[in-house]
């Protein structure tokens, strides 16, 4: 239970913060984010016992990267992901809610981090909010809107191959 995924399509759970984790199991228990698997593990956990698990995860730490959970299909290099320049001016609004800044210090804390996360994950997730299917999020969905195939497939790449020391930050 070391909150590391080796599964394409689920998240790495460690080091994510602790308010967004326990908002994300109490939505699968509730199933106003729809996913069957994770309402079954979930729907007889209490709300006590949800914050302890979701605290268990966040205090594992940052997601080791490299040849740990990378498949053959995935791309994950050591060096700075780079963005076409389109890409660079969204990603400054993604980083503006995702990543820890002066501005966004009062709600950070149920924000999703993004770095290191896995890169198919990141993917799905933003065409599930972008189609509003299974999570509903006014802010994910406009920010979606105008994203095209490449360019959610572009994204999610950047996030997964960026440094997710920030994890470790205890913002
Ligand atoms: C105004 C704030 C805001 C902005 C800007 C924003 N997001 Fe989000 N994002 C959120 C919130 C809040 C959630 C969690 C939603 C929920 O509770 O389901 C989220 C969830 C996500 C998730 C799911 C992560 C997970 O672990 O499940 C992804 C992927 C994502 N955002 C990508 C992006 C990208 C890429 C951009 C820029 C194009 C972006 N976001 C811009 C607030 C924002």
């Amino acid at each position: 239970m070391d909150g590391v995924s080796n599964t394409r399509f689920v998240p790495h759970l460690s080091g994510q913060r602790i308010d967004y984790l326990a908002s994300q199991l109490l939505a699968f228990k509730d199933n106003t984010r729809g996913n069957r698997p994770m309402h079954a593990v979930v729907m007889s956990l209490s709300e006590g016992l949800i914050k302890y698990v979701a605290a268990y995860f966040w205090a594992q730490g940052q997601v080791p990267r490299g040849p740990v959970g990378t498949s053959s299909e995935e791309t994950s290099s050591d060096s700075a992901p780079t963005l076409a320049p389109k890409l660079a001016e969204v990603v400054k609004q993604c980083d503006d809610c995702h990543e820890p800044n002066e501005k966004n210090r009062d709600v950070i804390r149920s924000y999703p981090i993004l770095a290191g996360q896995r890169q198919e994950y990141l993917a799905n997730e933003m065409r599930d909010f972008q189609n509003k299917h299974n999570r509903g999020n006014p802010m994910m969905t406009s920010m979606t809107e105008l994203l095209g195939t490449a360019d959610i497939a572009e994204l999610a790449g950047y996030y997964a191959n960026r440094d997710s020391s920030e994890r470790l930050g205890r913002h």
